[in-house]
């Protein structure tokens, strides 16, 4: 089945945005799944032309300008805790394969799920969960970097960040990006059902930016320097910090290069 909705075109999936919301201004499309958490279903997603208080990882903001970005959210039921690690690897997995399949950019993954072009951030993903009852709902947010010039991303402060605009000097339709997202993230989820995270795990490494490299590990309180040596059965990066092994959590820290922001 192929469909398109007003924010998503090009859809090809039985689940994943076959119930869609486009608003044209919300606080945060993560936010205003996790509201409506229960009375919508499984797949339900939500994008946004504008965001007023766009959320990024570790309490940090996301910006974006009105119709520059896509800013996607999908409602997740039946994962459990303790895959939540694994989820953000997955999200970033399918979000960089169907962003390299439409556009035939090469796109790396910075741990946990950065989306990552030419050593810059075109896309960051945000994972969260509201329990209600006994079922836990997992909210994925998913934030592109479409159409913004290099003057309008500075203007953010984001000089980190690259768009798809930068890289090909073309407007892409945002609702197309949308829409391969969801085919790709429903594809990698059931082969999540049906053979778990191993299946998957190699093609995550391989795409990893952050393996093999020094790295600095930054928490609330303090910054340690290690090696990122792989990807653990949870999903942690395991590190090479003080001669020993150990494993950095998503959620818990942010790792940078030591050079730059990959
Ligand atoms: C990050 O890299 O810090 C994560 C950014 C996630 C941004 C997306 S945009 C759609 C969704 N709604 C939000 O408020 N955040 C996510």
């Amino acid at each position: 089945m192929s469909g398109a909705v007003k924010g998503l075109s090009g859809l090809k999936t039985r689940e994943l945005g076959r119930c869609h919301i486009h608003l044209e201004t919300v606080d945060s499309t993560n936010d205003y799944l996790k509201r409506r958490a229960g009375e919508l279903c499984h797949g339900a997603s939500a994008t946004a032309s504008l965001q007023t208080a766009g959320k990024g990882r570790l309490g940090r903001q996301w910006l974006e300008l009105p119709d520059k970005a896509l800013a996607l959210s999908v409602l997740l039921a039946g994962y459990t805790p303790a895959q939540l690690g694994q989820l953000p690897l997955l999200v970033g997995l399918a979000v960089s394969q169907g962003l390299e399949g439409l556009t035939g950019l090469q796109i790396g993954l910075k741990w946990s799920n950065d989306c990552i072009l030419a050593e810059k951030k075109l896309c960051g993903i945000l994972c969260e969960s509201r329990i209600l009852g006994n079922q836990v709902w997992t909210v994925v947010g998913i934030g592109v970097n479409t159409q913004q010039t290099a003057e309008q991303l500075c203007g953010l402060n984001l000089e980190y960040a690259t768009s798809l605009f930068l890289a090909t000097q073309k407007y892409w339709d945002i609702a197309q990006i949308g829409g391969e997202i969801l085919n790709k993230l429903e594809e990698i989820l059931d082969i999540y059902a049906l053979s778990g995270f191993s299946a998957l795990k190699t093609a995550y490494s391989e795409r990893c930016v952050t393996l093999g490299k020094k790295v600095r590990i930054v928490d609330a309180d303090r910054e340690t320097l290690g090696e990122a040596l792989g990807i653990a059965e949870d999903g942690g990066l395991i590190c090479r910090v003080d001669g020993q092994e150990k494993i950095i959590r998503s959620g818990e820290a942010s790792v940078r290069g030591l050079y730059g922001y990959t």
